[in-house]
């Protein structure tokens, strides 16, 4: 599906897509119908409908029990439902190891939905749902588990009419991806056909290393092809990631100055309050390069710097990302040394509250050298790109909740002022806020009223919510709706997966080698180790203040 039609979409879905699937009619009190009705009062969004297909699917969740199905995936898929996306030939199929009835599954998730729900909730959709709901216990390593699935698939498939669409979203520890996935190949559970599709959608962490993703990506191809695997990064279900795109690319007056000769660098910021919270295990394991550069800083990156694609296709747009990976500078050891930065929290105060260092989380090692924190420097090699940094930087326990995406043109001369008070000209910034405050701003130069000349920095501001209201969402509704409609476009490939672990192995070992010696530590609650900053002062540049 085309980029542009999936946003606009989103926009009028209300107005065009109203929930026919659904018996019920969507309650009108409900503050978010009041709020698309705004919607769809805005001339910007009197756009056609784009035709949207909502093929019929069987819904298997393996790890049903876990976090992600109850506070993204089941409410993600509420939020579809409320919104006329999902088909009316849909149903769920929970699977985990632990014994429980489809009822009991069903009260859970109804209190789930209850609590964890992004929107009021219309019961009449609710019970559609839960009625869609049924449970399958089973160890994902038995053999056995999976004779009851393909019984339990071809009793739902006729019950609900789901013409044999099944998509498995693997919402389990990482550890399960290959073997699950190997036992349904075994049980002939993943064999596409023309008149049928089947998916299977692999949550992140995918590997822990180049290695590691190599061999899970030999394992899944060793079963299922390419076109069926979707490997998922949640950054690339947020309408301002997937906004930069249309940013750059609908827009005639921003591409002519995206390049070197107008960009003097560029900040992308992840920056976190939260701690580790209670992944301590999994998190003391990764630490914040693992965490979140080859995954979402590198979609970032690779939407705000890559190439026009010629459509917006699945393939035309991995394949530019992948080129712009490919085109990232490799470190040697002295890069790494002179060019990335790992912090780790101690004690500190957030929000007003003294937290805890990170060497005292749950489940962390009392002497973990783990980072939580991550700075670095990378260029491009590429006609466009050739010699702007690219500076990144995420961290858990900072200052502030905010990813920004900051681009910096270069100054404009001052030998105009030069009989004027203005002794130097402050540069344009165009800055992209991805969350929370969604939207973006350009600054410029303008003149001071008075008598003298003078320059003070003014901003144009777009926002999000003031224009398209705000979208009550998981982040997970655009993808789980594009895997069943078959639309790659937001996942990653399997080339590009490997291209980002390649850009932070080198970083790893090197950090691995050094020990102790590449931990500088930083308080919680401010904006990271002193040698982060010093990594842009020495090229003569700072850090955008929050
Ligand atoms: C996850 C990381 O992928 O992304 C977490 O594992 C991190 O550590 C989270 O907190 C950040 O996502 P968001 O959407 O809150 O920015």
């Amino acid at each position: 599906m085309d980029l542009s039609n999936k946003i606009l979409s989103a926009k009028t879905q209300k107005t065009s897509d109203s929930p026919a699937s659904i018996q019920e009619p969507i309650d009108s009190t409900d503050p978010g119908v009041s709020q698309a009705a705004h919607v769809q009062e805005h001339p910007v969004l009197q756009q056609p409908n784009n035709g949207e297909t909502r093929p019929p699917t069987l819904f298997v969740i393996f790890g049903a029990q876990g976090d992600l199905t109850k506070r993204k995936l089941i409410p993600a898929l509420y939020n579809l439902a409320a919104s006329g996306h999902l088909p009316q030939e849909f149903a769920i199929l929970g699977v985990d190891g632990v014994f429980m009835t489809t009822e009991d599954f069903r009260l859970n998730m109804s209190r789930d939905i209850q609590e964890l729900s992004t929107r009021p909730i219309d019961s009449s959709i609710k019970d559609w749902l839960l009625a869609r709901l049924h449970y399958l216990s089973g160890d994902f390593r038995d053999p056995h588990t999976y004779e009851d699935l393909q019984t339990a698939l071809t009793q739902l498939n006729t019950q609900y009419g789901t013409q044999g669409n099944y998509l498995y979203y693997m919402a389990t520890a990482p550890t399960f991806f290959g073997e699950i996935v190997q036992q349904l190949g075994v049980k002939g559970l993943v064999i596409n056909d023309k008149d049928y599709s089947r998916r299977v959608v692999i949550e992140k962490p995918f590997g822990h290393d180049l290695e590691s993703a190599q061999a899970l990506n030999h394992t899944l191809r060793s079963v299922l092809d390419e076109s069926q695997i979707y490997r998922i990064d949640h950054y690339l279900g947020k309408e301002t990631v997937q906004n930069i795109l249309v940013f750059r690319f609908a827009n005639g007056i921003f591409e002519p100055v995206w390049n070197r000769q107008y960009i003097d660098h560029v900040q992308i910021t992840v920056a976190e309050t939260l701690g580790v919270e209670h992944r301590g295990i999994y998190y003391d394991q990764a630490g914040a390069l693992r965490d979140m550069v080859p995954n979402h800083l590198l979609q970032i990156l690779g939407f705000v710097a890559m190439e026009p694609p010629n459509t917006f296709d699945a393939e035309a747009v991995r394949d530019e990302k992948a080129k712009l990976l490919r085109a990232i500078q490799p470190m040697n050891p002295i890069d790494v040394l002179q060019s990335t930065v790992a912090g780790q929290y101690v004690a500190g105060n957030v929000h007003g509250g003294q937290v805890l260092p990170y060497r005292s989380e749950e489940n962390v090692a009392p002497t973990s050298l783990r980072e939580t924190y991550t700075a670095m420097t990378l260029f491009i090699e590429s006609w466009r790109w050739e010699g702007v940094p690219f500076y990144l930087r995420t961290g858990k326990r900072l200052n502030k909740r905010v990813t920004e995406v900051v681009i910096q043109f270069k100054s404009a001369p001052l030998m105009l002022f030069r009989k004027t008070p203005v002794d130097h000209l402050t540069p344009n910034v165009l800055v992209i806020r991805i969350q929370p405050d969604e939207g973006i701003s350009l600054s410029f130069g303008a003149k001071i009223p008075g008598p003298q000349v003078q320059v003070g920095n003014v901003d144009m501001d777009f926002q999000y919510s003031k224009y398209f209201g705000d979208a009550p969402s998981t982040g997970y509704e655009t993808l789980l709706h594009d895997v069943m409609a078959g639309d790659a476009t937001l996942f990653q490939r399997s080339d590009n997966v490997e291209l980002g672990w390649s850009v932070v192995d080198p970083i790893l070992k090197v950090w691995d080698s050094l020990g102790t010696h590449a931990i500088h530590n930083y308080a919680a609650g401010t904006w990271g180790p002193a040698e982060a900053d010093a990594l842009l002062t020495k090229d003569g540049r700072k850090w955008r203040n929050y």
